[in-house]
């Protein structure tokens, strides 16, 4: 069947520009990581999933393929995955069979991106139902009526709930709650560890974390005409253990001063700009946060190290 393709977030490029450019006059210096993602960004992000030191892929990934029959077991019956932050489709499509999902919806930032991936889906399963929907879903998530009738089975991989302070979390996660309608969420939390394993997954020897978080200034550049030079600023992740988050920033190496159109900001050696938050949870924490959201039955695998979990729940 063909795709339905419904675009609902408008980048509008002057938006974009002023908050990038609200973000590097506050203090402290940020720049949201939804910024990483251009191109060239998911495909350093997809390098770093290959990384022997970033270990939340591979661990979700073996969680899924040991257990994704006892998880369908424990939650029959929705015949629609909604996929946020779908991307290339690939973690959703090992579902397909074991949860027997008919109807499969995927949601990220680029329409486009998702009419690519569906292709593909479509040629490999062609009876499946697909609908593709352009949504940043970072501040709200609001799916349109187009996406059909519930019950359905809500599906947010790869920890990427980690980039929502606790305090966000919430909301979204009553918004994923309210969307379920019903049904339920499938959602994978990277857990707390030792630091030193925590630190080597977010600062590799290889530096490819480095360039993928560096490589936030050159889309800085050409989106808000900010003026970096890539040699001032390096790469630091750091495990912030009192917000249990690993934080990455980009610390200029020597005073510069960075110039856009209509502005300017002087950094000192040493100053920094916060790029991501990447919250590591306790197990019990999150399934607290869950029970709060109004989720419940909650059903919980994690990998022989207790390094990632996968949840699942019924709205
Ligand atoms: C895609 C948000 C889950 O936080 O581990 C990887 C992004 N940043 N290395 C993460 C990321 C640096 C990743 N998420």
């Amino acid at each position: 069947m063909k795709p339905l393709l419904i675009q609902l977030h408008q980048s509008d490029p002057e938006a974009i520009r002023a908050e990038l450019l609200a973000g590097l006059a506050a203090e402290p210096a940020t720049i949201a990581p939804k910024y990483l993602y251009d191109a060239l960004g998911a495909r350093l992000f997809a390098a770093i999933t290959e990384l022997p030191e970033y270990y939340p892929t591979r661990t979700e990934a073996a969680i899924f393929a040991a257990h994704a029959a006892e998880m369908a077991r424990a939650l029959p019956g929705f015949a629609t995955l909604v996929d946020l932050g779908a991307g290339n489709c690939e973690k959703a499509a090992r579902l397909f069979a074991p949860f027997g999902v008919q109807r499969y919806v995927a949601v990220d930032i680029s329409v486009d991106y998702l009419a690519a991936s569906l292709e593909g889906i479509r040629h490999l399963h062609p009876h499946m139902e697909l609908a593709g929907v352009g949504l940043d879903f970072s501040a709200r998530l609001a799916l349109p009526p187009e996406v059909g009738p519930g019950p359905r089975l809500m599906f947010y991989p790869g920890s990427s709930i980690g980039n929502f302070t606790p305090e966000a979390a919430l909301p979204f996660l009553r918004d994923v709650h309210a969307a379920a309608q019903g049904g339920g969420l499938l959602i994978g939390v990277d857990l707390v560890k030792p630091v030193a394993v925590l630190e080597a997954a977010y600062d590799d020897p290889l530096q490819v974390t480095a360039a993928f978080n560096r490589n936030l200034l050159a889309n800085a550049h050409r989106l808000a005409g900010a003026e970096f030079s890539l040699a001032d600023w390096k790469h630091v992740a750091f495990f912030n253990r009192a917000a249990s988050r690993i934080e990455m920033h980009l610390e200029a190496v020597r005073a510069v001063t960075v110039r856009w159109p209509g502005g300017e900001r002087r950094f000192a050696a040493g100053a920094r700009i916060h790029t991501e938050n990447s919250y590591k949870w306790r197990r019990e924490d999150f399934a607290a946060l869950l029970a709060v959201a109004g989720f419940r039955d909650l059903c919980c695998w994690t990998d022989a190290r207790n390094w990632f979990a996968v949840f699942l729940a019924k709205a």
